[in-house]
């Protein structure tokens, strides 16, 4: 089998436009995704045309990769992801963060739908990642390394640039649009979880709980790149209200959330290029 390295490439080689390459990577979380056609100029390539590229089949999420500008940032986005539940490998979910940062992103903003374990966030809530905790089953560095890609062990003191959540929370204050600061823990799902589980994850120092996001997050560290994490907190999670879960209220939340959210994401990459922070 080819080498991933060699994989990375090539999907690279095969979505490169004649334009300037991407500042930043968007991998847009539930609902998000229509942020992607807001890109001025945009280019969009279809997933399915991508070698190498996974398949996403989850409703709500589109699978296209979008180039075009916003805020004055030359940025790529991925409109839809894989997740770990619909049986991948956290190194196939991770690839296509592996391919914006191999297109030139040096900034990679993630976003995703989270339960929040945090009793006093009602649904709705945004909220910036400071830090993870991985208790997903694979990791996306298992197996041979190869250090044209990162080292073998990648650091994860600032896996979240502390300057640039400073900015992230800058910009939010800005809009006037209350952005919440916690951990965020990645679970396997596909199922919710159980209340024991809620009540252990509370207690291991977590504040919302989700299925995705680590695994690319890793695998932008590794090469190098800054991150930016937002969760949308959709729903209290399981146990706290006494009220069950459903897709529905993850989606309902979203979509009411998403006006308010794609201003704060326009706030950031505004303040990404004033600051200076995608020069050089
Ligand atoms: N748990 C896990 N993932 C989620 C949740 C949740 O409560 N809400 C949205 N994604």
């Amino acid at each position: 089998m080819t080498a991933l390295y060699d994989r990375v490439q090539a999907a690279a080689a095969a979505v490169r436009g004649p334009g300037r390459p991407p500042q930043v990577g968007l991998i847009l979380g539930s609902g998000l995704g229509g942020y992607a056609d807001s890109l001025v100029g945009k280019r969009a390539v279809p997933y399915a045309e991508i070698p190498h590229f996974p398949q996403s089949h989850v409703v709500g999420h589109a699978g296209k990769l979008v180039f075009g500008e916003r805020g004055g940032a030359h940025c790529v986005a991925m409109q839809g992801r894989v997740h770990l539940y619909e049986g991948h490998s956290a190194e196939t979910v991770s690839f296509p963060a592996r391919v914006l940062v191999a297109l030139g992103a040096k900034v990679i903003i993630v976003t995703n739908a989270a339960g929040g374990l945090n009793p006093d966030w009602t649904p709705g809530t945004l909220m910036l990642i400071r830090d993870h905790i991985d208790m997903l089953r694979d990791h996306a560095l298992r197996g041979p390394n190869d250090e044209r890609l990162g080292p073998r062990f990648p650091d994860m003191t600032q896996a979240y640039a502390p300057e640039l959540r400073v900015l992230a929370k800058t910009a939010a204050k800005e809009k006037g649009i209350p952005l919440a600061e916690g951990v965020y823990v990645a679970m396997p799902g596909p199922t919710y979880e159980t209340p024991a589980e809620v009540k252990m994850l509370q207690t291991v120092g977590a504040d919302a709980t989700g299925m995705s996001t680590v695994p690319e997050v890793v695998v932008a560290r590794h090469m190098g790149a800054r991150v930016i994490g937002i969760s949308c907190i959709t729903n209290q999670a399981a146990g706290i209200t006494g009220n069950a879960l459903s897709h529905d209220e993850v989606t309902d939340t979203a979509t009411r959330v998403r006006a308010t959210f794609e201003s704060l994401l326009d706030a950031i990459l505004t303040r990404l290029v004033t600051s200076g922070e995608l020069d050089a």
